[in-house]
């Protein structure tokens, strides 16, 4: 006889904003997770409400808190979606409680670089400025291509999103940009154009421009719940992880 396994205890960070709302809209589809806990910024006014019906269903039980640490016990997998200036003290938080943690803020400075490499040797932690299978993909070609084309081709990252977004260049563009020089056998100027206005959930472009040729690769999201099935697949496969730092690339199969 076979135990079916306990769901595995969900803590969302930044609940109440786009994504965390994204979050709690797909999480039903993910019967190996359930809803620890909803966290929300330290005097908002959303604190106390039920995060359910913040995110337009019913009401879930679970109202977003606003004490990371206070919430963790009985959690087995955290996913941050808040804000670049909070993720350090969200790092070191959840590497003390020694729970799993996907970083889905973006615009994140050294500091939390460190907090990062600092919490490595004690949680599998998943930085991840795009959650989608097709950034995680674009992100191998534009290694390749950089590889492949050489410093003869100059390298521009494009990227479009709605006006709220408080990073420019994005964090996938950043990430884009690494991936070039990854490819590169020496290094070489990658220069960025940031696009913000309307609602776009996220748009990136790569060009390699060369003499009399140009090659351009590209990935569009038109519906933020990729971002969000993206990390609670993600996150399904940290916490199974040993303590680690790991990448989007390392979450995906072979299809
Ligand atoms: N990895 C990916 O695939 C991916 C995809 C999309 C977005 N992102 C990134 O995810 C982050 C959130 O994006 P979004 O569009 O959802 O932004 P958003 O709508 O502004 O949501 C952020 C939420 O975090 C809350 N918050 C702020 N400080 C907090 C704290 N200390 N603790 C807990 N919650 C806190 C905010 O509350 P208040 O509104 O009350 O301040 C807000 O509800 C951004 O960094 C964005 O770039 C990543």
């Amino acid at each position: 006889v076979s135990a079916t396994a306990a769901p595995a205890g969900l803590v969302i960070v930044g609940a109440n904003g786009r994504m965390g709302q994204s979050l709690l809209r797909v999480l039903p589809g993910f019967p190996g997770l359930r809803l620890h806990a909803a966290l929300g910024r330290p005097g908002s006014g959303a604190a106390g409400r039920d995060s359910g019906e913040l995110a337009g269903l019913p009401a879930n039980g679970v109202p977003v808190s606003t004490d990371l640490a206070a919430a963790l016990p009985g959690a087995a997998l955290v996913l941050d979606f808040s804000v670049a200036e909070a993720a350090g003290s969200h790092v070191r938080i959840c590497a003390a409680a020694r729970l799993p943690l996907l970083l889905g803020a973006t615009g994140l400075g050294p500091e939390v670089g460190r907090a990062v490499d600092e919490a490595a040797p004690h949680v599998p932690i998943l930085v991840a400025p795009n959650t989608s299978l097709g950034a995680t993909v674009l992100r191998e070609l534009v290694r390749r291509a950089a590889g492949r084309l050489g410093s003869g081709y100059d390298v521009g990252i494009q990227d479009l999103h709605h006006r709220a977004k408080r990073d420019a260049p994005s964090g996938t563009a950043l990430s884009l940009g690494a991936a070039v020089l990854e490819g590169s056998r020496t290094p070489r100027p990658v220069g960025y154009a940031s696009l913000r206005g309307g609602e776009a959930a996220g748009q990136h472009e790569v060009c390699f421009l060369g003499e009399g040729e140009s090659l351009r690769l590209g990935h569009n999201v038109t519906d933020r719940a990729v971002f969000a099935r993206g990390a609670l697949r993600a996150g399904l496969w940290l916490a199974r992880q040993a303590p680690g730092r790991y990448e989007m690339a390392d979450t995906i199969e072979e299809k």
